[in-house]
C-alpha cells in the first residue's frame, strides 16, 4: 500500500521523505492556503523535487476550459504532477480530455462508489473517496473505500483507490484492510502511526538500563585497579 502525504508543507514532506515512507503528495487549495508567501506553482515545483512519486495539484476552475487550462499548466511543471479534478459533470469531461492528452488525473471529492466508477471510466488514474468528511455527517466513509476497491478489482479497472480525508490512525488501518491502493494522510496522523506509549516507554527504559549497566561496569573496573 502506498502512503501519500496530504500537505503542502515543505518541511513535513522533507521529513517523511527522510523516513523512507513517502510515495507521493496530495495538495488542495485549503492546504496551499496554509503555506505563506509563495505561488502554488513554486510550492508544487519544490515538492516535485523532493519526491518522484505522484504530486496532486488541484484545479479551482469549475468549467471545462478553465480546468483544462489550469491542469495543462500544472502538468508542465514536472513529470510527476497529477491534476486533481473535482467530481462533477464538467470534471468528468475534463478528466476524459486530460486522459486523451496523456495527463494523469486524481478525481477528488468522491463520496459514493458510483462517483468513483464514473471517474474511473472517464480515465482518472486516482479515485479519492473522502472518509473523514462522510464520518463527519454520521455516514461510514470507509464503506465507499471498500466498495470502490472491490469494483476496481472485479472489473480490472486501471484506476487506483486513494483513501482521502484520513483523520486518524484507525482510518489508516481500516483503509489498508478495505483494499485501498493508497492513503493520503496528514503529517500528524503519520506521527501518530509511528508512536505507541509502550514503544516510547520501552526506548526510555532500555536506554536507562543500558546506562546503569555501563556505570556498574565502570565502577567495577575502577574498583579493581591496583593502587600505584
Ligand atoms: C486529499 O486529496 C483531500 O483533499 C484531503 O484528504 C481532504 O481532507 P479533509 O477532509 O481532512 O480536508
Amino acid at each position: 500500500m502506498k502512503i501519500f502525504l496530504d500537505t503542502a508543507d515543505i518541511e513535513e514532506i522533507r521529513t517523511v521523505a527522510r523516513w523512507g515512507v513517502l510515495d507521493g503528495v496530495t495538495t488542495n487549495p485549503t492546504l496551499f492556503a496554509k503555506t505563506s508567501g509563495r505561488s502554488y506553482e513554486d510550492v508544487l515545483k519544490e515538492i516535485c523535487g523532493i519526491t518522484s512519486g505522484p504530486v496532486s495539484a488541484e484545479v479551482v476552475a469549475e468549467d471545462v476550459d478553465g480546468m483544462l487550462t489550469e491542469g495543462r499548466a500544472f502538468a508542465k511543471l514536472a513529470p510527476n504532477i497529477v491534476v486533481k479534478v473535482p467530481m462533477s459533470e464538467e470534471g468528468l469531461e475534463a478528466m476524459s480530455r486530460f486522459a486523451e492528452e496523456g495527463i494523469k488525473t486524481n478525481c477528488t471529492l468522491i463520496f459514493t462508489a458510483n462517483q468513483g466508477l464514473l471517474a474511473a471510466k472517464a480515465g482518472a488514474s486516482l479515485l479519492s473517496p473522502f472518509v473523514g468528511r462522510l464520518d463527519d455527517i454520521n455516514q461510514d466513509g470507509m464503506i465507499v473505500v471498500r466498495e470502490l476497491a472491490e469494483i476496481v478489482a472485479i472489473h480490472e479497472l486501471e484506476s487506483e483507490v486513494l483513501a482521502a480525508s484520513i483523520r486518524n490512525p484507525v482510518h489508516m488501518t481500516q483503509a489498508a484492510l478495505a483494499g485501498a491502493h493508497i492513503a493520503t494522510i496528514p503529517f500528524k496522523v503519520l506521527q501518530q502511526m509511528v508512536h505507541h506509549p509502550l514503544t516510547d516507554k520501552g526506548i526510555v527504559q532500555f536506554r536507562s538500563d543500558w546506562d546503569k549497566a555501563r556505570q556498574a561496569l565502570a565502577a567495577k573496573a575502577e574498583g579493581t585497579k591496583t593502587p600505584a
